[in-house]
């Protein structure tokens, strides 16, 4: 792959994505492309280019390349003291608040689910210390369709659940006969998952959210455009709703309507009580 077409790739990557690839990604870009290309028989990047970018089958096709190019690492409970945020939080949340309205999540970027049934979990476990048998629900976004399809099946290998202590893998996964682990009905029963591009919150219809976790995926991205993302994530909040980052993954962004919560162990926001 010559320059000028690495650059066609960066720029179509980042103007339907928002992840910038630098130039040391080139030979995951190379390889990704190779293998796709092989499994279609497409003999060149540039053939494959116009197949991507014209016409029905190039969005179908973008569709199944975009996963390929994404970074999906993810694990249950991956940020333990984000977790025990969400804990504190919802724990100490005035119990009138609690009783009104259902308290909702959402995983921006949630990749194959870990990190949605994660905060499920955590909801269903702080709802029953609370003794509110209350609704709550969560809703994982992301860009890819085949992530979204695994995630939507919540079916996880032994290994994926290496960082779940017992009392929590037996109270929340079914084990399946081929030595898989299903998450429990009362679990997925609370728990959507939607394509939403993150380039596009303009028009995601995710509203009036009580926890916005958005972790591992602005990293991907520039810094002018983060800080784009976050400002359209700040106005998805209630009012006292919290917003979770992953640690540094911003730091020179504030928001008016947002007070940043004082700790050196994660990096999260408070939206703040609407002035009449
Ligand atoms: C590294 S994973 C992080 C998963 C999870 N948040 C965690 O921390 O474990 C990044 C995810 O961001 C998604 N992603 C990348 N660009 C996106 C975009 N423009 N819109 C929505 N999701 C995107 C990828 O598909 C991937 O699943």
């Amino acid at each position: 792959m010559d320059e000028k077409q690495f650059r066609q790739w960066q720029m179509l990557l980042e103007s339907r994505t928002g992840m910038s690839l630098p130039e040391s990604r080139k030979t995951f870009l190379q390889t990704n492309l190779g293998i796709r290309m092989r499994e279609i028989g497409c003999g060149t990047y540039q053939e494959y280019f116009e197949k991507v970018i014209s016409g029905t089958s190039g969005i179908i096709e973008w569709a199944t390349l975009v996963d390929r190019l994404t970074v999906q690492e993810t694990r249950f409970y991956r940020d333990p003291d984000a977790c025990n945020l969400v804990t504190d939080y919802v724990l100490t949340r005035p119990r009138e608040l609690l009783l009104q309205n259902s308290f909702e999540a959402w995983s921006v970027g949630c990749s194959t689910g870990e990190e949605p049934y994660t905060l499920a979990i955590l909801l269903s476990e702080c709802m029953s210390v609370l003794g509110l048998n209350k609704y709550f629900g969560v809703t994982g976004t992301d860009i890819s369709t085949p992530a979204l399809e695994k995630a939507k099946n919540g079916l996880y290998s032994a290994a994926k659940l290496v960082t779940l202590d017992d009392t929590l893998k037996s109270k929340y996964f079914v084990q399946k006969e081929d030595r898989r682990y299903e998450i429990s009905p009362a679990i997925k029963n609370r728990v959507c998952f939607s394509r939403v591009n993150i380039l596009e919150l303009g028009s995601a219809p995710m509203h009036g959210m009580n926890l916005i976790f958005c972790q591992n995926v602005l990293i991907y991205f520039r810094r002018w455009r983060r800080k784009e993302i976050l400002n359209r994530l700040a106005e998805r909040l209630v009012p006292g709703g919290m917003l979770i980052l992953g640690q540094g993954e911003i730091v020179d962004w504030s928001h008016p309507l947002l007070e940043r919560i004082p700790s050196d162990k994660a990096l999260a926001f408070i939206r703040q009580p609407d002035k009449n």
